[in-house]
C-alpha cells in the first residue's frame, strides 16, 4: 500500500516582493514499510518536502496524500488529528522540553490521547536507542547526541505509519549511528515508512532508495534508484 503521495507538488515563498519556488512541481510516492533517504544541496527544498508531508504546512498547487487519505484541503483541526494518528517527526533541532526528563519528553506527544500511555513503553523506547539509564535525565543532563536520541524514541510513541526525520544520524558517532539505523530498521519491518533527509552515505546505504532534489526539483542523477511518479 501507498503510504504517502506527492502528486504535483509546488510550493512558493513569498517574502518580501520576492517569491521562492522551493519545491517545483514533484512526484513522490512512498510505500509502507519503506525507507527513503532524501538527499540535495543546502536550500533545495529537503525541510520544506518533510513539513508538507507531515501536513505542518500546505502545497501552493498539487496534493499531498498521507497514509491513503488525500490531505491538501483538510481543515486544519482535521490536519492535526491525522498528523498525531500517523505521523512521527524528528526535527533538525529536536525540540526537547527542558524542564521534562527524558522519559516525560518521549511520553509528551501522548499528553492529548484517549488512552494514557504508561511510563512503561516510554522506558521501552529509550532502552531500545541506549538511553535506558537516562529516562530521568533532563535534556541539559544530555549530549548532543542523546538528546536525538530522546527525540527518535518520543517520534515511536505513538507507533507512527511514517517517520519522518531531518539527519537521523547528524550529532552521532559511527556506532551509535548504525544503532539508531538498526532500529529504524525495525520499526520498518512492522510497516511504518520512513522518510530521512541525510548527508549521511551510511543512512543511504540503510535505505531501499534515495531520492535527490536539486533546486527544489527531483534529479534525475540517481534514476537507476529512484522511483518517480511521472517518469516512463
Ligand atoms: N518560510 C520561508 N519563507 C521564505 N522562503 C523560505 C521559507 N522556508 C524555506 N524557504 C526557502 O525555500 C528554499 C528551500 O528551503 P528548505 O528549508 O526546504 O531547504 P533544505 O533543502 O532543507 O536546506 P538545508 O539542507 O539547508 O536544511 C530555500 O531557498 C529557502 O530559503
Ligand atoms: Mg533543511
Amino acid at each position: 500500500m501507498t503510504a504517502v503521495e506527492l502528486i504535483g507538488v509546488t510550493k512558493e515563498y513569498e517574502s518580501g516582493d520576492r517569491r521562492v519556488t522551493a519545491l517545483d512541481d514533484i512526484n513522490v510516492t512512498v510505500d509502507e514499510g519503506e525507507f527513503v533517504s532524501v538527499i540535495g544541496p543546502s536550500g533545495s527544498g529537503k525541510s520544506t518536502m518533510l513539513n508538507l508531508i507531515g501536513l505542518l504546512d500546505r502545497p501552493t498547487s498539487g496534493r499531498v496524500v498521507v497514509g491513503g487519505v488525500d490531505a491538501t484541503d483538510m481543515s486544519e483541526s482535521r490536519r492535526t488529528e491525522k498528523r498525531g494518528e500517523v505521523i512521527g517527526f524528528v526535527f533538525q533541532d529536536f525540540y526537547l522540553l527542558p524542564n521534562l526528563t527524558a522519559e516525560e519528553n518521549v511520553r509528551m506527544p501522548t499528553a492529548f490521547n484517549k488512552s494514557r500511555v504508561d511510563s512503561g513503553r516510554a522506558r521501552e523506547l529509550l532502552g531500545r536507542v541506549g538511553l535506558g539509564d537516562r529516562v530521568d535525565h533532563y535534556p541539559n543532563e544530555l549530549s548532543g547526541g542523546q538528546k536525538q536520541r530522546v527525540a527518535i524514541a518520543r517520534s515511536l510513541i505513538n507507533s507512527p505509519e511514517v517517520l519522518l526525520t531531518d539527519e537521523p544520524t547528524g550529532n552521532l558517532d559511527l556506532d551509535t549511528s548504525e544503532r539508531i539505523l538498526g532500529e529504524i530498521s525495525k520499526v520498518r519491518e512492522t510497516g511504518v515508512s520512513v522518510i530521512a533527509v541525510t548527508h549521511d552515505p551510511m543512512v543511504e546505504e540503510y535505505a531501499d532508495r534515495t531520492v535527490e532534489l536539486v533546486d527544489g526539483r527531483l534529479s534525475d542523477s540517481r534514476s537507476d534508484t529512484a522511483r518517480v511518479g511521472g517518469e516512463p
